[in-house]
Order: structure tokens, then C-alpha cells, then sequence
């Protein structure tokens, strides 16, 4: 199978001779497969999907034999992930049963194995090492699907291994012609905000563009190769800077590294800017924020881009924790509203008697709604996200017009 390069809203055509001499398409174009069809026909498809149900109970043990064969069999592949494994091994499964799930939907296989290429560039990823993990992903598949494993369940696999890389490849090669894999970026400020939390300005030293609502992969000096995502707390400023809320979580690696160690100088990488929690910049409609603890950073750039465009936006924002003391960034909202009239803010406090936000989020958002004629950002703890999307869509938001991060691992939740 083949794929070509669109632009975002173009209608495909096939590629004049003209288009191909053209400079290559900058990183926002889309990688489409050529021909709209499944790049496996039905009978690989089931042969694949049959094989997984097989290995998937013994998923663990298989994907610790896959590290084991492919590090002995190509130390070399070793530097580029972290000392410890045990994240890592359970996203790759994630991401093999996530392609298996669409391995008949070529346009979302395409979207999700083109992210996940251009996402492995901060890695070290290169074009070279892909067979090599094919042929460890392929002798670990064979060997816990034990009898049940044909050589028609191997070409099936080794053609939509293929696929999958070449797509990734593709991608990863094509964002390198427009940017860098990783900025450095030097840390400029620490300043405590909160208990266990510090605000993390850095420089980074070549521009980095991004939008207000994105998130970044961070790696920090004292743990290589381990990459934790943080969103800006600011829209893009002019001296470049960028400025991460981060609460350091109890045993965390980089969180705490970076909220109790990290000094002005120090440097830090960042990835490529991730996420599709931004604004549109047609649509005015209101928009109603909904943060907890530091997931009111995204929203907070948020805030300053409706400003930087004039204030165009009605914003409700919604601030939820479990007490008053835990009540994250109030104090700053609130001056912000005081500049801008179109800023209101609430607090929602759900475990403490204060007169006035008594109330879980939920709660208090179903007390002030309908929201269903604005644009909806969440931002903060999985069960928050979870339960605010929840009673908003049950009062009518449609679900389209509900944004909001990821939980877990970015590529993973792109479809
Ligand atoms: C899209 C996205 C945006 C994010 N934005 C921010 C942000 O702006 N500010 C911020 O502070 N964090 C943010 N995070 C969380 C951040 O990426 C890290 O997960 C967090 O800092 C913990 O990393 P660590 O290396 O310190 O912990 P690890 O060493 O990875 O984990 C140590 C222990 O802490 C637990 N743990 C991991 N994460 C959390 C958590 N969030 N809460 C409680 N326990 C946890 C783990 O289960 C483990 O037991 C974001 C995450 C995502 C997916
Ligand atoms: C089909 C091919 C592949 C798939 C589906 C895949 C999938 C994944 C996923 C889902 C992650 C987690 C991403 C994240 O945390 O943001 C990951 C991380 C990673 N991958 Fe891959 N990958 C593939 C090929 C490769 C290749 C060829 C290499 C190079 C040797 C590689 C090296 C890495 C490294 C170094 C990490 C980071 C590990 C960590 O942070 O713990 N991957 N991969």
C-alpha cells in the first residue's frame, strides 16, 4: 500500500507531476493512504485478530520475552529506552491491539500510526530499527501463540507490520523536514505555588511553536529518556518562554525532579507540542472551562489566548477540588477576571462545607448549565474529567464540542 500527503481540508487528487517536484509539505499535512482500502484483505484481518485473541491472556509474559529478545539481539536499540521498562512494555501492547482494532479503518490507522511515528522522533527512532523490532514482535507472536501460529498468520502479520512502519517512517521523515525532534530548553525560573507544586518557566533555545491548550513532552537531566508530558500554563509569549504547572506526586521520577530540583540553568528537552485542546480560530461560541488541581494550566493558556484575541469568548471556568486549601490557582483567576469582564470564575469544593461552592463539579455544573451551546475544555484527575463529561453530556452537550487531554500516553488516545 501506498500513501500520499494532503493537505488538512483539501479535496484528494491524485499528485500532478508539478505537485511532486514541490517543496516537501510542511509537518500539518496529512498522510492518507492512496487508495481508501484496507491495506490487509479480510481473511489476513481475521487470521491477525484470531492470533491476538490467542497471545492476548499471556500479554505480559510477551511483551517482557519481546524486550529480552530484541535488547540481546540488538544492544545497540538499548540506549534509547529509559533503565526501567515496565511503563513502556505495557504502551507498546496498548498500541499493538489499538492497530489490530483498526487495522480495517485505514484512514484512522493511517492517523494513529502517523502521530505515533512523529511522537517517536524525541526517541532516537530510526528508519533502520524498524525491522528489527519486526522481527522480535514477530519471533515473541510465534512463540506464545505456541500451535496455533501457521505461516498464513505470519505473512498476515509480517504485511501489516510493514504497513504500520512505513507509515510511521513516513511520517517521522516528513515532520524532520520541517522541524527538530527535541529543543533544549533552559530553566529560568522555579517558584513554589502550592503545596508540593512549582511553577517551571524554560527558554527553550530555537523557537517552539505551539498552540494555547497544548501539551509537551519534558525530559529532564537527571532521568534520561524518561518523558513526562506538562501543559504551558501561558499562550505563546514573545520572549518564547514557556511556563509549566507541575505538582510533584509522591515517588514520582520527574515531577518531583522537577518541583524540588530543577534551577535556573538547568536544561530540559522538550518533544513536539501534542493535543487538540485549543480554539478554533472561526468559532466564537462561549466556552465553558472546567479545571482541577494543575489541570487548570492548559485552561489557563486558554484564558490569556481569549484575551491576546480580544476577549471575543464569554468564559465560564469552573475550578473543582476536595477542600478549600487544595482549591488550585484561585487567587490568580480571580485578578484575571478582574481585568476581563468576560472571565467568570467559580470555585466547586466538594468534601468541606464552604458557604457558596459547596458542591462536587458535577453538581455545581448541572446547578449553573445548560452548557450545550458552548465549547467545553476539561482539564484535571481522570475521575473529574470523567464524571464533568459525563453530566454533560447527559444535560445535552453534544460530545463533539467536549475537549479534553488525554489520560494516558498521547498516542494512544489519537484516533
Ligand atoms: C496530557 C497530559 C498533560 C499533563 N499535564 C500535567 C501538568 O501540566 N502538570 C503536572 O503536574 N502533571 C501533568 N501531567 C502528569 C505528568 O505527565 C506525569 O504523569 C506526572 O508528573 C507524574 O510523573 P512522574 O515521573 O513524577 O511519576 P512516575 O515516576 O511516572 O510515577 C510514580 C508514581 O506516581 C503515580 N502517578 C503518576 N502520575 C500521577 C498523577 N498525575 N497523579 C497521581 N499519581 C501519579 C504512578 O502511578 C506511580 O505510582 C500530565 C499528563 C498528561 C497525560
Ligand atoms: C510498530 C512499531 C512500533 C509501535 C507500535 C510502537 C509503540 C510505542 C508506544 C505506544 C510507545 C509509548 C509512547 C509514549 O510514551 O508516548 C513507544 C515508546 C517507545 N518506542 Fe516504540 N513503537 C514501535 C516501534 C519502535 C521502534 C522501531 C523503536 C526503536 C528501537 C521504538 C522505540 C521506542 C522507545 C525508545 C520508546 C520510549 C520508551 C519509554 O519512554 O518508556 N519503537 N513505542
Amino acid at each position: 500500500m501506498r500513501f500520499r500527503i494532503r493537505r488538512p481540508g483539501s479535496t484528494p487528487v491524485p499528485p500532478s507531476p508539478e505537485e511532486q517536484e514541490q517543496a516537501p509539505a510542511p509537518a500539518e499535512y496529512l498522510l492518507e493512504p492512496e487508495v481508501a482500502e484496507p491495506p490487509l484483505s479480510p481473511h489476513e484481518i481475521a487470521l491477525i485478530r484470531a492470533s491476538v485473541s490467542v497471545v492476548e491472556p499471556l500479554a505480559a509474559d510477551m511483551t517482557v520475552y519481546f524486550y529480552a529478545i530484541l535488547f540481546a539481539r540488538y544492544p545497540e536499540v538499548r540506549p534509547l529506552f529509559p533503565p526501567g521498562m515496565d511503563a513502556q512494555r505495557g504502551r507498546l501492547l496498548r498500541a499493538l491491539l489499538r492497530i489490530v482494532d483498526l487495522v480495517d479503518d485505514p484512514e484512522s490507522l493511517v492517523r494513529f500510526c502517523g502521530h505515533l511515528g512523529r511522537d517517536h522522533r524525541k526517541f532516537g527512532t530510526l528508519r533502520d530499527h524498524f525491522p528489527a523490532v519486526g522481527e522480535c514482535l514477530l519471533a515473541s507472536l510465534a512463540r506464545y501463540a505456541g500451535p496455533a501460529w501457521t505461516q498464513d498468520i505470519a505473512d498476515a502479520w509480517t504485511k501489516a507490520y510493514g504497513v504500520v512502519a512505513d507509515v510511521m517512517i513516513g511520517a517521522a521523515e516528513e515532520d524532520a523536514r520541517t522541524r527538530p525532534a527535541v529543543w533544549p530548553a533552559t530553566v529560568v525560573h522555579r517558584v513554589p505555588c502550592g503545596p508540593g507544586i512549582a511553577e517551571v518557566t524554560v527558554r527553550p533555545h530555537t523557537p517552539y511553536e505551539y498552540a494555547a491548550g497544548q501539551y509537551v513532552s519534558v525530559e529532564t537531566p537527571w532521568h534520561p529518556r524518561q518523558w513526562r508530558s506538562y501543559s504551558p500554563a501561558n499562550a505563546p509569549r514573545e520572549d518564547g518562554t514557556l511556563t509549566f504547572h507541575v505538582r510533584a506526586v509522591p515517588g514520582g521520577t520527574v515531577s518531583t525532579a522537577l518541583v524540588h530540583r530543577a534551577v535556573p540553568g538547568d536544561v530540559v528537552h522538550l518533544g513536539a507540542p501534542m493535543g487538540d485542546m485549543v480554539l478554533d480560530a472561526a468559532v466564537h461560541n462561549d466556552l465553558l472551562c472546567v479545571a482541577g488541581g494543575t489541570g487548570l494550566a492548559p485552561i489557563r493558556a486558554l484564558v490569556e489566548e481569549v484575551a491576546r484575541r480580544g476577549g471575543r469568548h464569554q468564559v465560564n471556568l469552573f475550578l473543582g477540588a476536595r477542600t478549600g486549601a487544595e482549591l488550585y490557582g484561585v487567587d490568580d483567576m480571580l485578578r484575571m477576571a478582574q481585568r476581563h469582564h468576560w472571565l467568570t470564575v467559580r470555585g466547586a469544593v466538594s468534601d468541606e462545607y464552604i458557604p457558596g461552592i459547596r458542591g462536587s463539579l458535577p453538581q455545581v455544573l448541572a446547578e449553573y448549565g445548560p452548557w450545550y451551546q458552548h465549547d467545553v475544555f476539561l482539564s484535571g484527575p481522570v475521575p473529574m474529567v470523567t464524571s464533568a463529561r459525563q453530566t454533560l453530556t447527559l444535560t445535552g452537550t453534544s460530545p463533539d464540542r467536549i475537549h479534553h487531554d488525554p489520560f494516558d500516553v498521547s498516542a494512544l488516545a489519537t484516533t
